[in-house]
């Protein structure tokens, strides 16, 4: 009868050690036995970015990278994306199970009520220099948060955890919104609580000389679903950069704040930003060719913005759901020219061997771009449109690690690779480099 065990024999000593196989992993820690002496620290696991490394147990979101299935708590996305709501899947991340229509009316009330920020917000807000990248922004003021709620740094208390998330996912299109306005030079529009989640938004974003703002229902549905699709991706840079931050006990604003860093970059949410700007620049069809070529040559580390992925060796299903929303928002919008110029890129990268063979396909930075440019968006929000609903993933994997009994504060090891000991060399001895 197989058992679920691994034998490792230390060729170094001849000794041969068992360690068990629990879903598919070892313990690292398992490892440290296996020494060649007493005063031997004992092995360690080396892998760096984590290539293939579990930092935790989760029950929120499931990934098949090679069949493209995405699975928050059990639902596929396709079906998520089609039937439900951004705020109706923020409780399903953070509880568990999909709400009643009484438990989701009170989700919803309650988030609507703690959108407001703390006037000193803005105050904050104007420090920043007019053309400061919204994100820069975001990610400073949502950290700014923790000084105004001394109660979030309760974390093992379930009712103080739970009013810090629920004011997080609240807040966050509000600073999202602000920072904005703040960019273009125009007033701050403060929450208007008889709108949608994504109508609200909207509204701070656009609304100027008017009392009210309609929001039309295709784009309001359009971004309630690219909501739903950026809600959670499990253990992704940012992510984990929240648990570690988090492992600290630190309250969750600083914490979600670490997240917002993390996202920030190119190779991660930035990366829809870096998308629109790769297309500006190829700018036609017809250099498309001396683009790819250049990409493959490693000239100037020339990346295909928008593909790839640590995880999807297929195509991200989130892609193909945002490919079908981009038709959706263009018949209001008008048809972002660029997007002629993505759809020729995908289609010869999927027929060029450099692409094929690393398994690079589009992800869900590719195509959301083209819809926000259509929607009116400055490239510099685009980030930002994927931090607002990334604040309920962030803050359900928080939760859930503050919960969990085999968790305490990341510190991993290290390879030391520097200088042996050696004693200090008086300035009169340095040898001019
Ligand atoms: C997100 O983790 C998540 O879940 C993230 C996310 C989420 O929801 O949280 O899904 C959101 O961040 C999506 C990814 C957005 N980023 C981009 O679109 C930026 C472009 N993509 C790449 O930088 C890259 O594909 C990553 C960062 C996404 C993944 O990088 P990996 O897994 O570290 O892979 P790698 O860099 O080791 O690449 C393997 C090979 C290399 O070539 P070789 O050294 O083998 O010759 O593929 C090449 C890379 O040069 N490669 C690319 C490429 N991505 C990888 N070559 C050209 N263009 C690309 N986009």
């Amino acid at each position: 009868m197989p058992k679920d065990t691994l034998t490792i024999t230390d060729n170094r000593t001849g000794k041969t050690y068992e360690v068990p196989i629990e879903n598919g992993c070892i313990r690292t820690h398992a490892l440290r036995q296996i020494k060649v002496g007493d005063d031997d620290f004992g092995l360690m696991g080396y892998d760096p970015a984590f290539l293939n490394t579990a930092n935790c147990r989760s029950a929120i979101t499931f990934i098949d990278g090679d069949k493209g299935i995405l699975e928050y708590r059990g639902y596929p996305i396709e079906q998520l994306a089609e039937k439900s709501s951004f705020l109706e899947v923020a409780y399903l991340l953070l509880n568990g199970e999909l709400p009643t229509p009484k438990e989701l009316e009170k989700f919803i009330h309650l988030v609507t009520h703690h959108t407001y920020v703390h006037e000193n917000i803005k105050t904050f807000m104007d420090g920043f220099r007019y053309d400061a990248h919204p994100m820069s922004m975001l990610a400073s003021t949502v950290a700014a948060l923790s000084g105004f709620y001394p109660d979030a740094k309760h974390t093992k208390d379930e009712h103080h955890r739970r009013i810090q998330i629920t004011r997080l996912i609240a807040k966050m299109p509000t600073l999202a919104a602000f920072s904005y306005r703040h960019s273009m030079g125009l007033p701050y529009i403060y929450p208007d609580n008889d709108l949608s989640y994504v109508a609200n938004f909207l509204a701070m974003i656009r609304r100027i000389g008017t009392a009210t703002y309609k929001v039309h229902p295709t784009l309001e549905r359009a971004l309630d679903l690219l909501f739903i699709l950026h809600a959670d991706h499990e253990q992704n840079c940012s992510t984990t950069s929240v648990r570690t931050v988090g492992s600290s006990e630190v309250d969750p604003y600083s914490a979600v704040s670490a997240g917002i860093g993390a996202l920030y970059g190119p190779l991660h949410g930035g990366a829809n930003e870096a998308v629109l700007r790769m297309l500006r620049e190829i700018g036609h069809v017809s250099k498309i060719p001396d683009f790819i070529k250049a990409v493959k040559s490693g000239e100037g580390e020339k990346k295909l913005m928008g593909f790839g992925h640590r995880v999807y060796k297929s195509y991200d299903p989130r892609a193909k759901v945002i490919k079908r929303v981009a038709d959706e928002v263009f018949e209001v919008t008008g048809k972002n020219p660029l997007l002629d110029i993505a759809v020729e890129l995908e289609r010869i990268a999927l027929q060029d061997e450099y692409f094929v063979k690393r398994k690079l396909y589009p992800n869900v930075d590719f195509y959301s771009g083209l819809i926000y440019e259509a929607m009116g968006f400055p490239v510099e929000m685009f980030p930002v449109l994927f931090a607002i609903p990334r604040t309920v993933g962030w803050c359900a994997q928080w939760e859930e690690m503050v919960k969990d009994p085999e968790q305490k504060i990341a510190r991993p090891r290290q390879i030391y690779v520097g200088a042996q000991r050696r004693d200090y060399v008086p300035m009169d001895k340095r040898a001019a480099k």
